[in-house]
């Protein structure tokens, strides 16, 4: 069914109806014939605003309410359709501020309108507002339906680093003598995909692990005396870090 008939006559509920994408997507929605109820709480200096409904305002219904209050979120998913969820909290300014309020409103009010659903209403088709950080960086702007994924780059201060776990070195690869191979493997992989540096930890009695690392060009940066507890008592271990623009000896 195509987006163009596929709203008309059904209920759809938007919360947070009174903001940017919420406003911009009611006035969509009744274009395409939908039965919309705009709710939002309108609390003072978010981003809810009657200006951005005043050409469409006759045409929908208009709920002031918070997503925070069970019983309203109880009483408006009944009968819905479809629910686009975009109340949110949305400064990270505030966040800073008065990081309980953003908490409850960005986290446990999903579970309020999660619950009203499963609740009052458990075939409603409920859409989530994402974040650009999903996806990562677009390719170019502005996004295109097809973009490449990347991974997310949740710290990209530190995006230039992989790590190197050693689990997978030990005692397989060792026991068979490729330990080195599958070192340098993960290193030319990780050079490819652009790291510029490794970083990896292991236990103090990996002896074989830790001489393989120095001479793979790893430098030591330090010892941690409770690296690991065996039966009971505490095993040191080092951590290493190699940057891949070396050329090894
Ligand atoms: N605009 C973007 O580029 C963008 C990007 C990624 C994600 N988002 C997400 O999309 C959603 C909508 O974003 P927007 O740009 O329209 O923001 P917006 O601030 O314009 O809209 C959010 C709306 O939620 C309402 N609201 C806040 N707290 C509420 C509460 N407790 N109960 C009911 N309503 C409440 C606000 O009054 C406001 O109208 C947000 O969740 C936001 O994080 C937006």
């Amino acid at each position: 069914m195509s987006p163009e008939t596929s709203y008309r006559g059904r209920r759809v509920l938007v919360t947070g109806g009174l903001g940017f994408i919420g406003s911009n997507l009611g006035r969509r929605l009744v274009e395409l014939g939908a039965e919309v109820t705009l709710m939002d709480s309108m609390i003072k200096d978010y981003g809810g605003n009657a200006f951005n409904i005043a050409d469409y305002k006759d045409k929908v219904r208009v709920n002031i309410a918070d997503v925070r209050d069970r019983s309203a979120m109880d009483h408006l998913v009944q009968g819905q359709d479809m629910l686009f969820n975009l109340a949110g909290q949305v400064s990270h300014i505030d966040s800073m501020v008065d990081p309980f309020t953003d908490l409850e409103i960005n986290c446990r009010s999903q579970l309020t309108v999660l619950e009203a659903c499963r609740n009052h209403n458990p075939s409603v088709k409920v859409v989530f507002a994402g974040t650009r950080q999903v996806y990562g960086r677009p390719e170019s702007l502005p996004v295109s339906e097809a973009q490449l994924v990347r991974p997310t780059k949740n710290n990209e201060a530190q995006a230039h680093s992989g790590q190197l776990t050693t689990s997978f070195m030990a005692p397989w690869a060792r026991g068979y003598g490729v330990a080195r191979m599958i070192a340098e493997a993960v290193e030319n992989h990780a050079r490819k995909i652009g790291l510029s540096v490794l970083n990896l930890d292991v236990r103090e009695t990996q002896e074989a692990a830790i001489t393989l690392y120095r001479s793979l060009g790893y430098h030591e940066i330090g010892r941690h005396e409770h690296y690991a507890r065996v039966d009971g008592k505490f095993v040191a271990g080092f951590y290493f870090w190699k940057d891949l623009r070396e050329v090894s000896a």
